[in-house]
């Protein structure tokens, strides 16, 4: 088939590369030039494992190919995806722009019937939106073609965004008419070989059904945040908590990690735009106000745990930081939990020493500039030079290197050997004969 895919972001770049890999011919378009012409060259602007290699492979072949020109993109595909961002706005809903200006400017363009899909996380109502956008401008233009606007969320993981592609759990498609139904059923076919992956229903409902699976996901975070909490209280070890209830197929062991809190670009923006819509229908979210605010809550926890040992004021305290990205595989910091705990610590005095294996060129645009100048903020080159002189070592984000350290060498490093772990990777107990004084999330005993 021929597609166009228009916003080579993750999620576009991502679902481009995939879709060429199974021997499509792909389009990705953006309006930035700068990226443009980096593709063009074979390089990806985002860390995302094994993207580059299919990226450069399918270039090669022919089968993709990208342009900042919309316009020559359609000219060549009747299918076109919109994988724009829809960035929060002021009040936590989500900013539609960028997909009604694609929406505008296919209107403007379309030369014959074709289907739009929407990749982008939209809120519900948004591919009626399109509709009209798209409508009225061939209005404008006294011409009429047979288009559909088809809700097709997309359910990737940054840092295994290929592999879910790939070989995703179910494929959501919202439609409503036969001919996008066969289209999109042609178009994904290949992914649901071994059983039926794909399921079909409205364009409103696929689109709550991106959201409602976010939700539940960062739901099940706070909840066990809210418990590893509790037992830190109680004296009891959450670990054997999450063990317990995990084994109850009806819970399951996936999402209920408790940690320093839920990051990245999609749990927290999904959550506040999900409690927007219930407003905008005069509903209240009470789950989600409180899983919005335990998250917040829990990124301040480890800040918590390090005054509890050392007081209020951290002047002259120096503390290691292992891991800025909001998640291993990634060097994503958005709303990374890394950012309130280092700016929470340089406030109150203390001198930050970081590292983090692929954030590091990421990390200078999350934090004023003048805590680098100062050396409020000393980025490490390597995760031990981070634990030089500090009061205590803190872990952010579970990265493999940083499961299995060397403690001996970590007790030398350290000028005292504090461990907070914010995603519960080391012992206690063993750490506890090894003579650190540890806390975990849920684990503090
Ligand atoms: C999430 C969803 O998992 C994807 O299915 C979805 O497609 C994507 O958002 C999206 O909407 O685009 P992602 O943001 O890449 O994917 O990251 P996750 O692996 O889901 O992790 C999110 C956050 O939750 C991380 O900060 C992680 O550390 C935290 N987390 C995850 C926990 O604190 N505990 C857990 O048990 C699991």
């Amino acid at each position: 088939m021929n597609i166009t895919v228009v916003g080579t972001g993750y999620v576009g770049l991502v679902t481009g590369a995939c879709f060429a890999e199974m021997g499509n011919t792909v389009t990705c378009v953006d309006v930035d030039s700068t990226k443009i012409a980096a593709l063009e060259e074979g390089i990806i602007p985002i860390y995302e494992p094994g993207l580059e290699a299919i990226v450069q492979e399918n270039q090669k072949a022919g089968r993709l190919r990208f342009t900042h020109s919309l316009e020559e993109a359609m000219e060549e595909s009747a299918l076109y995806f919109i994988a724009v961002g829809t960035p929060p706005g002021e009040d936590g809903s989500a900013d539609l722009s960028h997909v009604l200006d694609v929406a505008a400017e296919i209107g403007r363009n379309l030369s014959q019937d074709a289907i739009v899909v929407n990749k982008s996380t939209v809120p519900v109502g948004t591919a009626a939106k399109v509709q009209a956008v798209i409508t009225e401008q061939l209005n404008a233009r006294g011409v009429a073609f047979g288009f559909d606007v088809v809700s097709n969320p997309e359910f990737l993981k940054e840092g295994a965004a290929v592999e879910d592609f790939m070989r995703p759990d179910r494929i959501i498609i919202g439609v409503e008419s036969e001919r996008a139904r066969q289209v999109m059923a042609d178009l994904y076919h290949t992914f649901s070989r071994n059983h039926d992956k794909l399921m079909f229903m409205g364009v409103r409902d696929a689109e709550l059904t991106k959201y409602a699976a976010n939700a539940m996901l960062a739901t099940k975070i706070s909840f066990m945040n809210e418990m590893a909490n509790l037992a830190e209280r109680m004296g009891v070890d959450i670990e054997n908590v999450r063990k317990g209830i995990g084994s109850d197929s009806r819970i399951g062991y996936s999402f209920i990690y408790p940690g320093c809190g839920y990051g990245g670009s999609c749990f927290p923006k999904d959550v506040k735009a999900l409690m927007r819509m219930g407003e905008e229908y005069d509903f209240e979210t009470r789950i989600l106000r409180a899983v919005e605010d335990r998250n917040q809550a829990q990124k301040h926890r480890l800040f918590e745990k390090l005054t509890e040992r050392f007081g209020n004021d951290l002047s002259g305290r120096v503390i290691g930081v292992w891991g800025l990205a909001f998640k291993p595989g990634t060097d994503d910091m958005r709303e990374a939990s890394s950012i309130p705990l280092i700016n929470q610590l340089t406030a109150a005095g203390a001198v930050v020493r970081a590292y983090d294996p692929v954030a590091m060129e990421e990390a200078p645009n999350h934090f004023a500039a003048e805590l680098f100048e100062q050396g409020r903020i000393i980025l490490c080159d390597h995760q031990y030079d981070a634990l030089a002189d500090a009061d205590a070592m803190v872990l952010v984000t579970e990265w493999k290197p940083f499961r299995q350290p060397d403690f001996n060498a970590m007790k030398k490093l350290l000028k005292q050997p504090v461990i907070i772990d914010g995603r519960n990777q080391y012992d206690p107990y063993s750490l506890k004969v090894q003579g650190f004084d540890y806390s975990g999330i849920g684990r503090d005993f």
